[in-house]
Formats: C-alpha cells, structure tokens, sequence
C-alpha cells in the first residue's frame, strides 16, 4: 500500500505562466481580447485533463512541477502536414508541380513498405511532439498500411490526429494510384477501424483535384453525404500553373474550389489548404459550408506558391488555421510556421498579432475541427494537451524579453524568435511524451 503522503500519479500541477486564447481575437489589433494570461498560476491536471488554473498552491495531493518564468501553452494543433514528406524537407529548386514530380512522389511511394511507414509515423509524430505540436490533421499516402501505421503511431503516443489514405487515380506515377473501387474498399475498412477509436478521426482526403478523376471525386463526395461525421481534407488554389490545369482538366468548374462544391467535398468538416488564389465568391461559398482554410506560409513562401490573404478570408468569415505542410514546409515547427505567417501578411502590408497567430494554432483550429470541448484552450473539462516553452535560450533573448513593455510585445518576439528548442516538455492527455535533454 502506497503511504499516505504520496501524491496520487494521475494529480499533477505545473507551476509557470499560464497561456490561452478564449475567443477569436480582432485581426491586426495587438490590444484586442482574446487571450487569457494567468501568470505564476498553477496548472491542475487530473486524470488527463485540466481541472483547474489557479493562483493558490495546491495541497499535498497533487505533484508539482515547477517552472518559474516559463510559459505555459496548449500544445498546438496543425491542420495540414504530410508524414510522408520528412525526406523532402528542404528539397531545392522546384514549384509546385516539379517538386511534386521530382522529390514527393519518389518518397511516397516508399511508404508502400510496412517496415518504412510504421518507422517515418514514429518520427513525424515524435517530431510533432518535440516541436509542442500534440494534434494533427495529417495526410499519409495512397497506401492503406501508411495510414494504419500512422493511427497506430498515434493511438500509441494518445494523441489526437485526423487522417485518410490519399486517393489519387490520375495523374500520378502508377505505383502511387489507386482505383475508384480499391480506394473505396479501403476507405471503408480504414473507417471502420480507425474513426472515432480513441482521439483518432478520419478524414476523406482526395489529394487535389488533378489527381483524382471526376468518378473518384463523387466517390469521395458520396463517402461524404453517407457519413457526414467524417473529416475533408484537400488542397486548393496553391499555385498558378496548378489552378490553371484545374481550370482545364475541369472546364465546367466555375473555379478551382467549385470543383470540390459540385462533388459535395465541402461542409463543415472540411479543411482545404493554402487557398492563396481564390476570389470573393469562393470565399464566400467556404463560409457558407462552413469549411476552414489551412495557412501554409513556410511552404507557400518555399515553393513560391503566393501570399495568402487572411485578411480577406476574415472578411468573408471562413475560419484561417495553419499548417507547417512539411515537406513544401521547411520545418514541423509551428512557431517557425507562424513567425512565417507573420511575414507573409507583413509582405502585404497586413500586420496579424501574437493573439491572432496564436488563436489560429489553438482555439481557432480547434473550433474550426468541431473540437473546442476536448483541445486548444485550458477551460476546465479539456484533455490536457500541455506544452512548456522557455521564453529565451540565449542571452541576446533574455534580453529582448527583458525590454518587453507588455505581453503582447513579449509574445510577439518570443514568437518570432524561438523554436522547437524551447520546448521544454510537451504532454499529451496529461502524459509527458517528450522532455527536452539537459
Ligand atoms: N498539392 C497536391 N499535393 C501537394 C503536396 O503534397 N504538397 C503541397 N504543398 N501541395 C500539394
Ligand atoms: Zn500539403
């Protein structure tokens, strides 16, 4: 029997400065509501998930963990990455198109290797993890054993991931093609096994529209009608030679993404990447669906792909989360990913905020998913999805926040500064799943 004294291991309270956004902030406005910072406070997690932020230390009942002068965030959620793509990370000289062609396809079709896929899961995932991202909406490949490998990489670590096989019937290298009717069976099996067991969902995930016949796409789009639960996942308007080949392999398309309307791909639970080319109307037909747009500046800024307009996408109302969209991405960090984010709209004269940047990659994604009750804030009752973040590593740091006049200016240069090394531990559902060396 355990001594009285000894704290329960499922009642732990991290001691730091507590982090969250509690609603959509204004864009552009530093002084704007929405976040919620509750500093020297403790962090009560009980049984995986959060049961109180307070001031007071808590009793001998609880394990502390103390972290003075560090922040405390919810891990964050990335809306658009591809696990395959690790060992592309950083591929030179290429757009869209060829670097599809020249570096992604060669390593995807890897993943047609059990033993390969279940070892680059494991390592995009622990990657996710190390870097404070503990959720994802992920593609894995065409192959039905990447996608399995990557739920049970998942499902192994407790963490919340949405993902799909890949369908692509065209336009692709014949190692990496399906059919309508294979494709359809295993995304059958897959959502039999894999949707709603534990924090694991799946999402219909036709690559993009060129790679996917008009059959496939109503395929896709009848999965959709019949299990409306389900998650969308897509990219659209990236690149102008691509929304150019749409526009020809789809001439009665009134746009890139109205091809994805006529197939009944979009609704509430679709979540379409980049979107840098679309205009007023297409806007406004996500808003009235009630899909999200994932913002992928890293990538968009390597591949060349444009500047996304969040502005504009505000405007409308359709909600803006952000992927890191490794391997187009250069890095699985979502800091690195937002202080891109800020450059991009800073190139179009548009100036978005820590809240705003840091809503998209909490609150905002989580709402946007359906999934405000379970990730992205600490309100009381959610899994307790926890990252801790030195605010500086270096002297030169120390001295920036050490000038900081408000939080706003602290979280902007810890944002645009840090990376992944400032993690210093990141939990999922209460669990530690990673804890920086030394
Ligand atoms: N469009 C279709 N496939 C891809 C992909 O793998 N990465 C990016 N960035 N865009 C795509
Ligand atoms: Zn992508």
């Amino acid at each position: 029997m355990k001594p009285a004294f000894s704290a329960p291991p499922d009642r732990r309270a991290l001691y730091g400065d507590v982090l969250d956004m509690v609603a959509q902030p204004t864009l552009e406005d530093p002084a704007s509501l929405g976040p919620r910072y509750r500093p020297a406070h403790w962090l009560l997690m009980e049984r995986g998930r959060i049961h109180a932020v307070q001031a007071e230390e808590p009793d001998a009942s609880w394990t502390q963990e103390r972290h003075p002068g560090r922040l405390i965030l919810p891990g964050f959620i990335d809306t658009h990455v591809h696990a395959a793509q690790l060992d592309v990370i950083g591929a030179w000289g290429a757009a869209l198109l060829d670097w599809l062609e020249r570096h992604t396809f060669p390593a995807e079709a890897r993943m047609a290797d059990p033993a390969h896929a279940a070892f680059i899961s494991g390592l995009f995932l622990d990657g996710l993890l190390a870097a404070g991202t503990t959720a994802a909406m992920v593609f894995p490949t065409v192959h039905k054993g990447s996608v399995e490998a990557l739920f049970e990489a998942a499902e192994a670590r407790g963490m919340r991931l949405i993902a799909g096989k890949v369908l692509m019937d065209r336009h692709a290298p014949a190692n990496l093609r399906d059919d309508v009717v294979q494709a359809e069976r295993d995304c059958g099996d897959l959502i039999e096994r894999w949707h709603g067991q534990g924090r694991l969902s799946y999402a219909v995930t036709p690559r993009f529209a060129p790679t996917s016949s008009p059959a496939q796409l109503a395929m896709a789009g009848e999965l959709m009608t019949l299990r409306p639960e389900l998650y969308m996942q897509t990219h659209v308007a990236e690149n102008r030679d691509e929304v150019r080949w749409v526009a020809e392999l789809f001439p009665e398309a009134r746009s890139y993404l109205d091809v994805y309307e006529r197939f009944g791909l979009l609704g509430p639970r679709a979540m379409l990447a980049h979107g840098i080319w679309l205009d007023a109307s297409d806007r406004a037909l996500l808003h009235e669906r009630g899909a999200a747009l994932a913002f992928c500046p890293s990538s968009n800024l390597f591949l060349g792909s444009g500047l996304f307009d969040w502005r504009a996408a505000r405007q409308s109302g359709c909600a803006v989360t952000v992927g890191c969209d490794v391997g187009g991405g250069t890095s699985l960090s979502m800091l690195r990913t937002l202080a891109d984010g800020y450059k991009v709209q800073a190139l179009a004269g548009r100036r978005v905020t820590a809240w705003d940047l840091l809503d998209a990659a909490t609150r905002g994604a989580a709402e946007a998913l359906g999934l405000g009750h379970e990730i992205g804030s600490f309100d009381v009752g959610t899994l307790a999805d926890v990252v801790v973040w030195d605010r500086a590593r270096s002297p030169v740091e120390q001295r920036r926040q050490a000038v900081a006049q408000d939080l706003h200016e602290a979280v902007f240069a810890w944002l645009t500064v840090a990376g992944e090394d400032h993690v210093v531990s990141t939990r999922v559902a209460g669990v530690e799943r990673y804890r920086r060396s030394s």
